[in-house]
């Protein structure tokens, strides 16, 4: 008896710990950080965003030339907007906002993936 009741505390433990961690892990439009960056993508960012060049759900522009950026990391991100993309080079872009637009690139990444 004592043994089933073990396996079933197990059983228990591991079902709560399976449906708790994607909900805090997955990146979520509810987050503030996420919502502000797919303003900043899709609008915002240099009063004209990203979308117009890399596609509204980054998955790249043929016409446009920019590239899928789904799941880009910071340094990918600052090293575009710093000089190695040249026509990126105007976003005038605070950490914050960088920040909120790695958020926005990783939750598309997310929920495309
Ligand atoms: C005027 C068009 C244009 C806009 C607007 C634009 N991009 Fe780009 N971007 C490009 C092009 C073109 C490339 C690909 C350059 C290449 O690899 O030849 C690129 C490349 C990138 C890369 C590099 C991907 C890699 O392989 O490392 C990242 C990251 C990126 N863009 C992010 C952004 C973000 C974030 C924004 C908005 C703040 C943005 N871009 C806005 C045209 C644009």
């Amino acid at each position: 008896m004592k043994t089933t009741k073990q396996f079933l505390g197990v059983i228990l433990a591991s079902t709560l710990a399976f449906s708790a961690a994607p909900v805090l892990a997955a990146p979520s439009l509810d987050d503030p950080l996420v919502a502000q960056g797919k303003v900043l993508f899709e609008t915002d960012a240099g009063d004209m965003g990203c979308a117009i060049c890399h596609g509204m759900e980054a998955e790249g522009s043929s016409e446009m030339g920019g590239v899928f950026i789904q799941g880009a990391r910071m340094a990918q991100i600052q090293n575009a907007v710093n000089g190695a993309v040249p026509v990126m080079t105007f976003f005038d872009l605070s950490a914050d906002e960088l920040q909120a637009i790695e958020a926005y690139l990783d939750y598309l990444w997310e929920v495309n993936g």
